[in-house]
């Protein structure tokens, strides 16, 4: 362990000290649940006779999602890898989470490369029409981490040993987990066009599975924003976002002027330089590119915060043309945020945030009005022994929308075809293909990146 690493273990015990001293003064955990006045309804199937009812969306909520309800750790949120070892939030390496991944290497028509990992491995272990849950992971996580974990293993275990018995896939982004660079391009809060090629993919390989999305923090945010943006035309017929950071620039100010958001910010971007690190062979073969001069830069930063990292790369680097570059970090973050468009959702859409969440700064707990829209926001944690809280009402709330609820039977969305081994959606530019390089693959074989970053 290098000094920078030993001071960063105690900054982590001292935050870990100031949440245990708040738990002390929160005698009492409250949820605040957010319905529209005019909540969506919903074509409900009954499992037992097979017949059809509407039901709607707040009291399939109530009744169907008990364990919103139920006591919470006080900081759930907290969906970065080695912060959560450290604070034993989720962190349970244990032998009851280990897991394997089938891997599918998906080539983006432009040239960057993104990893769809498939649970269960042995994929004739589910049947083809059941409910695949499509995760999207955190900042720079991958399929490895405990939190994503936590969800895939009882979503995909069969339904006699308790599980769901779904299948699940994790979108890998570029970069991380193992997924090699292979374009002068990375991601960020605001890129759709990566999970857009992944849904593509997985709808032509599944077409008869409900996929359902489930983001966690920047994955919320990727995900709340590819829902607004296609409306109707979705292929996830729900989403379930944890911990969206919503309002990217007001965030900002957050993390860039108070004591914890400083603390996260510098962890954030510390990850961030090692993710460029990590891939620097990757990233270096392109000499031409626009990120080639920005490379250095970021690697570089000293004592960064969050946006200087975004400055020196994230606006560079994030994402394609036109959209990409930006002329300055908040011009991205203006751009990526997602709080201002959740009118545009069409499919039932559940977002979970913590007020005590030191990133997330503005929850739009109005839903603007949406009757598709669940919010809930946990007011303060409990302390009770609930380590993994969150996977309680994400199980319940995937179940509500992969059997339960009848999703509507003719999709508005475009046509695949397949030219060259591209699968594309037709109207619409990129494409993506199957690559070598994919099969099975341990999930906690990442776990010592995990801890690198740290
Ligand atoms: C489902 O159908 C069965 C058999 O008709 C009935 O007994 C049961 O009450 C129904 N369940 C619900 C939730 O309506
Ligand atoms: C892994 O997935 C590939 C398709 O990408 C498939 O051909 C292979 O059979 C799968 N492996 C297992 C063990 O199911
Ligand atoms: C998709 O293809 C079918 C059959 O070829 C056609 O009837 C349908 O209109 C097409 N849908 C769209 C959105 O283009």
């Amino acid at each position: 362990m290098g000094s920078d690493t030993v001071l960063k273990l105690l900054a982590a015990i001292f935050m870990g000290a100031l949440f245990s001293v708040g738990r002390r003064w929160r005698k009492s955990s409250t949820i605040l649940l957010h319905f529209s006045e005019k909540p969506a309804s919903l074509r409900i199937r009954n499992t037992s006779d097979g017949s059809v009812s509407t039901e709607s969306l707040e009291n399939l909520v109530e009744i169907r999602c008990p364990s919103l309800r139920s006591p919470f750790n006080p900081v759930w949120w907290l969906f970065s890898g080695h912060l959560q070892t450290i604070f034993c939030v989720v962190g349970d390496f244990s032998k009851s989470d280990q897991l394997q991944y089938n891997r599918t290497l998906l080539r983006l028509e432009e040239g960057g490369t993104i990893g769809l990992d498939f649970a269960p491995a042995d994929h004739s272990k589910v049947p083809p029409d059941a409910p695949i849950i499509v995760i999207l992971h955190g900042l720079t996580g991958g399929s490895y981490e405990s939190y994503v974990r936590s969800i895939v293993v009882p979503a995909t275990k069969p339904v006699e040993e308790g599980g769901l018995g779904y299948r699940a896939v994790v979108v890998n982004y570029r970069g991380c987990a193992g997924v090699p660079v292979t374009s002068p391009q990375l991601y960020s809060a605001g890129y759709t066009g990566d999970i857009r090629q992944a849904l593509i993919y997985i709808s032509q390989r599944y077409p008869r599975a409900p996929l359902l999305g489930l983001g966690f923090s920047l994955g919320a945010n990727v995900l709340t924003r590819y829902l607004a943006e296609e409306g109707e035309k979705s292929r996830l017929v729900s989403g379930c976002a944890l911990a969206c950071p919503w309002d990217l620039a007001k965030n900002n100010d957050r993390l860039r002027y108070s004591f914890t958001g400083r603390f996260y910010s510098k962890a954030m971007a510390t990850n961030l330089i090692n993710l460029v690190r990590r891939n620097l062979d990757g990233l270096n073969k392109f000499p031409d590119a626009m990120i080639a001069n920005y490379i250095p830069i970021a690697l570089n930063l000293k004592g960064a915060l969050l946006d200087d990292f975004d400055n020196a790369f994230t606006r560079i680097a994030g994402g394609s043309a036109p959209d990409f570059p930006f002329a300055t970090a908040h011009d991205y973050y203006r751009w990526g945020s997602s709080h201002n468009i959740v009118d545009k959702i069409r499919v039932p859409f559940l977002a979970i945030n913590a007020a005590d969440d030191p990133v997330v700064q503005a929850v739009p707990m109005d839903g603007a009005g949406n009757g598709m829209v669940v919010m809930a926001l946990t007011a303060s944690g409990s302390g009770a022994s609930v380590d993994r809280w969150i996977k309680a009402p994400v199980l319940e709330w995937m179940s509500l929308m992969g059997e339960a609820v009848v999703h509507p039977s003719s999709p508005s969305y475009a046509n695949i075809s397949v030219q060259d081994g591209f699968h594309r959606e037709e109207g619409r530019d990129g494409g993506c293909k199957e690559i070598e390089g994919g099969g099975i693959i341990q999930a906690n074989s990442w776990e010592g990146v995990n801890l690198q970053g740290l």
